[in-house]
């Protein structure tokens, strides 16, 4: 862990390196991207690129059902962009991004410098990690994550914090990719170098709902989206975005060999 509790691989690559700046994402976005809405033909552009990732970001912030009265925050919001759309698009009553890298929180000031200031009583963000979340108890109605909780050292933490900052009633979502059990740690690390490095944990998907049960979550729903993400993320990146036999290609082949998969996964409080 570097001096600041940022484990080193996170630090450098959410730092110096800013991920969001590489040929595998585009627009300020960095995740896979929800393809299902795309049409198949071809290779997709930088366009559908973009909008795959904010197809992504829909499909999680509609499973919050009444948007106009609902406070949320993103857990590891990156440049902020879903938080911006959490806003203006779909109306919520406040979005607060939380980030562990200083430097994502002040990129995502900087990048929805607009909206802050015509919307400054909400839209926010703020630094803070998923084990130790900046927020009071019982403060929010619901709480999102994007691709960003395969970087967490431990879920444990993770859902005890959700819990406690949601009111009761209140709905976790979390979409991202996880193992599909501890056997799977090894293979992934010999394909994938995000895993060979330590950027990514190979969490088993048991493994998170059972610490949502744990937690107190009751209803913990756990949906697959891959078929929604992989071929359309690998037709994006056999279209040129990176070279012949990069590694980011593997991750399709991961998920063939049922090493991972991506899955939203939902949790309410009792109210
Ligand atoms: C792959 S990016 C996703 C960003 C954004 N959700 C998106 O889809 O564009 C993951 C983000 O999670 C943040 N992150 C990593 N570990 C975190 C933690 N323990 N707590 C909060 N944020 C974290 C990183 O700094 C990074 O900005």
């Amino acid at each position: 862990m570097s001096e600041d509790g940022i484990f080193p691989a996170v630090q450098r690559t959410y730092g110096s390196d800013d991920l969001s700046l590489a040929a595998s994402f585009a627009g300020g976005y960095i995740n896979f991207g929800d393809w299902s809405t795309l049409g198949r033909t071809g290779p997709p552009d930088r366009a559908a690129r973009v909008r795959s990732q904010q197809e992504l970001y829909r499909r999680v912030l509609r499973e919050f059902p009444d948007p106009t009265h609902s406070r949320v925050a993103e857990v590891g919001c990156g440049r902020g962009l879903g938080c911006a759309l959490a806003l203006a698009e779909l109306g919520f009553a406040a979005v607060t991004g939380v980030d562990i890298h200083p430097q994502q929180v002040a990129r995502a000031r900087a990048a929805n410098a607009a909206l802050l200031t015509s919307r400054p009583d909400r839209l926010d963000y703020v630094t803070g990690s998923a084990d130790r979340l900046p927020f009071a108890d019982g403060r929010l109605d619901g709480l999102y994550s994007v691709e960003a909780a395969q970087h967490f050292r431990e879920l444990a933490g993770f859902a005890r914090e959700a819990a406690r900052v949601l009111r009761p009633g209140g709905r976790l979502v979390v979409t991202t990719f996880f193992s599909s059990g501890p056997a799977a740690a090894e293979p992934l690390r010999e394909v994938l170098a995000s895993f060979a490095s330590g950027l990514d944990v190979a969490h088993p998907i048991d493994g998170f709902s059972a610490e949502l049960s744990r937690a107190g979550f009751a209803e913990v729903r756990v949906r697959s989206i891959g078929e929604a993400v992989w071929p359309g993320f690998d037709r994006y990146l056999a279209g040129g975005a990176v070279p012949p036999g990069h590694w980011s290609r593997n991750f399709v082949t991961a998920w063939r060999d049922g090493l991972l998969d991506y899955y939203v996964v939902s949790a309410d409080l009792p109210a």
